[in-house]
C-alpha cells in the first residue's frame, strides 16, 4: 500500500523563534496520524526544526536545493549540506521556483538525480497555470513536466519519488481544485507513470495534492482514490490546522 504523506511547505515565513514554536506545537499535538508528516522550514531554521523533531516520527524537508554537489555557487545550498542537517526530503520544482527563479524541467531533472544520489527523497511538483487549464492543455503540461524531469530515471530510482500535483491557480488563492478535478489529474498522472514504468510502480507512488488545501477540505480530497495526502502551504503555518489536516484520512 502506498504511503500517506502530509508535508508542510512553510515557504519564506517565520523567524527562528516562530519556526521552533511551530515545530514544537506540531510535535506536541500530533497523534497517531496514518500519514508521514514532513516539515519544510526555510533553510536557516532546518537545524533547529530537526532538533525539535528528532525524538518524534516527524521528518524534515527542504524547499529547494542546488543541482551541483558543491563549489563556487554563492548563496546556494547543496544536498550534502541538507543531509548533514538531518533532512530526508527536498521539494523540487515548486511552481514558485519555476516562475520566479526560472527553473526548467531540465534543471529539475538534475536536482532529482543529485537528491537520489544522496538518498534524499524528492517531492517533485507539477501543475498547470490557469490559462493552460482554460486552453485545455493542462494534461499535456503536467505530462511534459513529469516526462522531462523524471523519465530519465530507471524504475528503481523512479519508485523513490513523491509527486505533488499543485495547480498554480489554486496556490495561495483560496481556490481549491474540485475533488473531480484533483482525482482526474491524479489518475492521469498515475496512468502516465504506468505507461512508462508499469502498473506496480504507478500504484506505489504517492501523489500529493497542493493548492489551498486546508482543514475544511482535506478530508474530501484525501478520500479520493488517487490522492495520497497533501503539500500544504498557508495552512501548515498554524499548528491546529496542520494537525487537523494530518488527521484527515
Ligand atoms: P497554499 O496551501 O498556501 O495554497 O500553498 C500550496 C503550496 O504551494 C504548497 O507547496
Amino acid at each position: 500500500m502506498r504511503k500517506k504523506i502530509v508535508a508542510g511547505n512553510w515557504k519564506m515565513n517565520t523567524d527562528l523563534n516562530q519556526a521552533i514554536d511551530l515545530a514544537k506545537g506540531i510535535v506536541a499535538a500530533q497523534s497517531n496520524s496514518v500519514a508521514q508528516l514532513i516539515l519544510c522550514p526555510p533553510f536557516p531554521f532546518i537545524q533547529a526544526v530537526s532538533e525539535v523533531c528528532k525524538s518524534s516520527l516527524i521528518a524534515v524537508g527542504a524547499q529547494n536545493c542546488n543541482k551541483n554537489k558543491n563549489g563556487a555557487f554563492t548563496g546556494e545550498v547543496s544536498v550534502q549540506m541538507l543531509v548533514s542537517l538531518g533532512v530526508n526530503y527536498v521539494i523540487v520544482g515548486h511552481s514558485e521556483r519555476r516562475t520566479y527563479f526560472n527553473e526548467t524541467n531540465q534543471e529539475l531533472a538534475e536536482k532529482v538525480v543529485i537528491c537520489l544520489e544522496q538518498n534524499i527523497t524528492p517531492i517533485f511538483c507539477c501543475g498547470e497555470q490557469l490559462s493552460e487549464r482554460n486552453n485545455n492543455i493542462h494534461f499535456n503540461v503536467v505530462q511534459t513536466q513529469i516526462q522531462e524531469a523524471l523519465f530519465q530515471l530507471n524504475a528503481e530510482e523512479f519508485s523513490k519519488i513523491i509527486i505533488a500535483y499543485e495547480p498554480v491557480w489554486a496556490i495561495g488563492t483560496g481556490v481549491t481544485a474540485t475533488p473531480a478535478q484533483a482525482q482526474e489529474m491524479h489518475q492521469f498522472i498515475r496512468k502516465v507513470i504506468s505507461e512508462n514504468y508499469g502498473k506496480a510502480i504507478a500504484d506505489n507512488i504517492s501523489i500529493l495534492y497542493g493548492g489551498s488545501c486546508n482543514a475544511s477540505n482535506a478530508k474530501e480530497l484525501f478520500a479520493l482514490p488517487d490522492v495520497d495526502g497533501g503539500l500544504i502551504g498557508g495552512a501548515s503555518l498554524k499548528v491546529t490546522d496542520f494537525i487537523s489536516i494530518s488527521a484527515s484520512f
